[in-house]
């Protein structure tokens, strides 16, 4: 199926690997081009630049000048037809609620919510005339509160909230704003040195495979999601073929949530 995103500019935070390589990947295997923004760039992006469908912008976005710079190196294309808001990273807090000082707070609001709203604010003028979409990654976490990442889940509904409001604002003017929260993927994020399976299974006594193992059998289909799904399900989103989806959050975790 033709997703007709040949020659879009695409905008991806938190491009560098994990989630947002995938989408990064499967935007330019779509035909888009991708202005991909995180702190470090990697081989694989690299790959991505050497074929000519993307540029690195090295920034760190849980500052206020990160998402400005990114945005605007992608305006400097000629347009801004998609936005992907994925940059992010979870600390667990294993002493819980009242272990978690402001610092944390901040450090979790200026990455997880403000890196976002930051780089939407920069995006949205460069759509007005044209639309776009806009996806965020939430998380599962947006209705699992959970006491050890309480301010990850905290921001997680945040950006929730956030997005129901753009679609509101700006669906008039054509752009969309949708998220996509998915449980457990498989990247660094968990299975990385010092990722959530090291960590919960150092407080908890397991193995990080142990931890690895329930968490992938607490889903229907007993395993982690992986980036490229989450990726097909961003191209997906970015296509005029979704161009009625607006406002929605778009879960993708096998079922993890029992609930309805
Ligand atoms: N993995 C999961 O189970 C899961 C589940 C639900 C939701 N999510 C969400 O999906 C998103 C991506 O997660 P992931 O699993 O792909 O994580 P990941 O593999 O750890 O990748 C995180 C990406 O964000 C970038 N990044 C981190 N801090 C940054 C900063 N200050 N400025 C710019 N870039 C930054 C990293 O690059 P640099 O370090 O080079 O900056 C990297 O490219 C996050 O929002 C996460 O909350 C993940």
């Amino acid at each position: 199926m033709d997703m007709h995103l040949r020659d879009k500019i695409a905008v991806v935070t938190g491009a560098s690997k994990g989630i947002g390589l995938a989408i990064c990947q499967a935007f330019a295997a779509a035909g888009a081009y991708v202005v991909a923004g995180a702190r470090h760039n990697s081989p694989e992006l690299q790959d991505l630049e050497a074929d000519g469908w993307a540029t690195f912008v090295a920034v760190d976005l849980a500052t206020a000048d990160g998402p400005t710079t990114l945005v605007a190196t992608a305006a400097e294309q000629g347009r801004v037809d998609i936005l992907v808001n994925n940059a992010g990273t979870v600390v667990p807090h294993m002493g819980g609620f009242v272990t978690v000082t402001d610092d944390d707070w901040n450090a979790a609001l200026s990455l997880g919510l403000m890196s976002a709203v930051r780089t939407t604010r920069a995006a949205i003028p460069h759509m007005l005339e044209h639309g776009g979409s806009i996806i965020t990654i939430g998380s599962v976490n947006s209705v699992l509160p959970d006491p050890s990442i309480i301010d990850y889940t905290a921001t997680k509904a945040a950006l929730a909230n956030l997005t129901k409001g753009l679609s509101k604002e700006f669906g008039p003017n054509g752009i969309r704003a949708n998220t996509i929260s998915p449980g457990p993927v498989s990247t660094d994020l968990w299975l990385g040195t010092g990722g959530m399976a090291a960590q919960v299974g150092a407080a908890s006594g397991s193995s990080p495979e142990d931890v690895v193992k329930s968490v992938g059998a607490a889903a229907a289909t007993g395993r982690f999601t992986t980036p490229r799904e989450v990726a097909d399900l961003a191209v997906f989103l970015a296509s005029d073929r979704s161009a009625n989806i607006t406002g929605s959050d778009i879960r993708i975790d096998g079922g993890y949530v029992t609930t309805l």
